[in-house]
């Protein structure tokens, strides 16, 4: 990912792959999808946590998981790949070593704001720098309470990457009211909790995804829950010893949501993907297809490393509009760009509100997916906290333009999807973002037609 130190916060990307998308037919068959990438990122830094050795399963190789791994080297900790898995020998909570050099970050907000906790109650100093994209989102919604924690921060006013991050031991716990639903804000408090002496607590108005406190509960940290009037008040006393663990990464439901999308897009199709994570915190998107319409079945429910999982049938089906409540964003927050192309083939015209937060994401996912819309003929309509979007009713798209995804793999994928069933191909002007969550989307995606 280039030198981290030459030109911080302008961090070098692979040189830009075109893709061009076009029909080949139904899609059929089993395919693989990676592990979760939320879940991946945690199962790392909380192994690299504990004192011992760890073993992961299912890890993603998806670029950001490996910008988290890189760094939790960085901090002191030993990880190799081993036979199917990762062998993690932890340092311990309290015993980060001092990186050498600067943390790269890449395209990876979880990283960065996870690691930021992380540092922040250690002694320790850490500069942190990302690519383009990530070096245009806000900090400022961690740099705030872990200011009030005690960590120094040289950042510019605006908040942006690269920032340096002095981590302060012992730490002041603190009471945080999250403003922005967050699922970052929140796992980086309770990563800085760790190591901060006392109990550390965060009240969340909006629930979102919950697996930080799933996986520091089964390393055996002292963390609990309770619903208040202000919302859920998550507390995690400090100064934590946490278990070695083994952990099953269960496969990425977002990841999922482009290959089930595009079986039920195309005509004809049948795609199932097994192990897929149905935690109801990540699962908003499968619920409002199946609202739209849509054949999505679920089988053989279970329990792997400690997330229910499913095997998930998808069926091409003819899709209605929906309105999508503003309360589900959080629980499908990853999935808005794949849901407007589930959208402009339904028949009519679907609404989502209370988007601002796609605003900050790899890209402003509202503005991006709009232009690459009307790129490709479908009819949408920007407002500022949502995307109004007109379907074809099941009828192949106009296609024919190309979409410049702007550093976001999502939207990359999603507009890979929509080519499958277009009148004319569409380019994807860079594919290579893709391999920051998906690597081999485009083989995936190949392999179901065959
Ligand atoms: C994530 C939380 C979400 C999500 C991101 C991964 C996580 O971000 O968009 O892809 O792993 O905690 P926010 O917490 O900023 O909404």
């Amino acid at each position: 990912m280039g030198c981290a130190l030459s030109k911080p916060g302008l961090m070098h990307h692979s040189p830009p792959r075109l893709g061009r998308f076009s029909p080949r037919g139904a899609l059929r068959g089993t395919a693989e999808v990676p592990g979760d990438k939320s879940i991946s990122h945690r199962a790392l830094i909380l192994s690299a946590l504990a004192r011992g050795p760890s073993e992961i399963r299912g890890l993603s190789r998806g670029g950001d998981v490996m910008s988290t791994m890189a760094a939790m080297r960085a901090f002191g900790a030993r990880i190799e790949a081993e036979g199917e898995g990762w062998a993690v020998d932890g340092v311990g909570v309290g015993a980060l070593l001092q990186p050498a050099e600067a943390l790269d970050m890449g395209n990876s907000g979880t990283s960065a704001r996870l690691l930021m906790g992380l540092a922040a109650t250690h002694p320790v100093t850490a500069t942190f720098v990302g690519d383009a994209s990530l070096s245009r989102r806000p900090m400022n919604r961690v740099i705030g309470p872990l200011s009030r924690l005690g960590a120094e921060f040289s950042a510019s006013p605006s908040g942006r990457l690269p920032l340096t991050l002095r981590g302060i031991s012992p730490a002041a716990p603190l009471l945080h009211r999250m403003e922005v639903a967050s699922a970052q804000v929140k796992s980086a408090l309770l990563l800085a909790a760790l190591n901060t002496p006392g109990v550390t607590r965060v009240v969340e108005r909006v629930p979102t995804r919950d697996h930080s406190e799933q996986m520091l509960a089964g390393a055996g940290a002292e963390l609990w829950s309770e619903e208040t009037q202000e919302g859920r008040l998550i507390s995690l006393r400090g100064e934590a010893e946490l278990k070695p663990q083994r952990i099953t990464v269960p496969r990425d439901p977002s990841q999922a949501a482009f290959l089930l999308v595009a079986a039920l897009v195309v005509p004809g199709s049948e795609v199932r993907v097994n192990g897929v994570g149905i935690n109801p915190t990540r699962a908003g998107l499968f619920e409002v297809l199946r609202a739209m319409g849509a054949d999505l079945r679920f089988e053989d429910r279970r329990q792997e490393g400690g997330e229910p999982v499913a095997d998930i049938i998808s069926r091409h089906s003819a899709l209605t509009a929906v309105d999508v409540p503003p309360e589900l964003a959080p629980a499908m927050i990853d999935e808005f760009p794949i849901f407007f192309i589930a959208a402009a083939f339904a028949q009519g015209t679907s609404r989502t509100a209370g988007l601002e937060e796609l605003r900050v994401k790899e890209s402003d996912r509202l503005a991006t997916m709009a232009a690459g819309l009307a790129a490709i003929g479908v009819q949408a309509q920007e407002t500022p906290d949502g995307l109004h979007v007109t379907g074809s009713g099941g009828d192949p798209l106009p296609g024919g333009g190309r979409v410049d995804p702007r550093l976001d793999h999502r939207v990359a994928m999603s507009f890979a999807v929509a080519g499958l069933h277009a009148r004319a191909a569409i380019e994807v002007a860079d594919m290579a973002p893709v391999d920051t969550s998906f690597p081999g989307f485009a083989d995936t995606l190949e392999g179901l037609s065959a």
